[in-house]
């Protein structure tokens, strides 16, 4: 119980020192004042009454962090320099937050539960790509992806993006996956952001686990 108490003045130090963070235009008096204004809950619903003050939030799934920049035009593009100033504080904001949630052990980084979750939701993933490249499902002569690229061999995921010659444009992996789809394979190409598009994605990648990334490389 006093752990908790202790905990909780912590945090609530904490957030009362994020208050100070607070940029401000040093020469340009047309440039806006952007400020940190606090956390809400995600769930929350940012207020929408306050004329003439633009918020941004960046959100951790739990917890977000709200800032303002007064006096530019909602609904418009910012200029670069002032765009700058707002993703620099709202990026110190979230880190602040992260770091004062894990000082407080209300975010512990990855509990081995969490662990746990993100690496079955990630071999699911691979499992479903793995699935499909053994399958003849993805076209419609019988032929699957294994047969010419057992294991995921030659796939070289981590040279994309490349200048491919059959497509005569630099290509992604999923440029050439859908390639592999319409041609050996006689089917029907797979839209960019499929469930079975980023399976295949994920499989392949996972075969490549530690190869250096060499983009571009013939
Ligand atoms: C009949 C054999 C064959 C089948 C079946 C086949 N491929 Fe290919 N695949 C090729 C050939 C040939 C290339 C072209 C290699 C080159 O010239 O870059 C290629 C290239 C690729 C590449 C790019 C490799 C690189 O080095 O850049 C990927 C990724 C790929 N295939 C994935 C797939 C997937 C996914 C499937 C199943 C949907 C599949 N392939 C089915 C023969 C096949």
């Amino acid at each position: 119980m006093k752990r908790n108490r202790l905990l909780l003045l912590m945090a609530a130090a904490m957030s009362f020192t994020l208050v100070l963070h607070s940029v401000s235009a040093d020469t340009d008096v047309t440039r806006p004042e952007v400020r940190y204004l606090g956390t809400m809950s995600c769930k929350e619903a940012l207020p929408s009454n306050l004329e003439g003050v633009r918020l941004f939030k960046l959100c951790d799934g739990e917890t977000k962090v709200i800032i303002a920049a007064d006096g530019t035009e909602p609904g418009r593009p910012m200029a670069r320099p002032i765009a700058q100033m707002v993703a620099s504080t709202l990026l110190t904001a979230y880190q602040d937050l992260k770091t004062s949630k894990l000082l407080a052990h209300k975010d512990v980084p990855h509990t081995p539960r969490e662990k746990e979750t993100f690496e079955s939701e990630l071999n699911k993933m691979i499992q479903n790509g793995y699935t499909l490249f053994h399958s003849p499902e993805l076209g419609t002569n019988g032929i699957s992806c294994d047969m010419c690229h057992p294991d995921g061999a030659n796939t070289h995921p981590e040279t994309y993006p490349k200048f491919q010659t059959q497509l005569k444009k630099a290509a992604l992996l999923r440029d050439m996956i859908n390639w592999c789809i319409e041609n050996p394979l006689e089917g029907t190409k797979l839209d960019d952001n499929s469930e079975k598009m980023r399976a295949l994605e994920a499989y392949i990648l996972s075969t490549r686990k530690g190869t250096p990334l060499e983009f571009g490389k013939h």
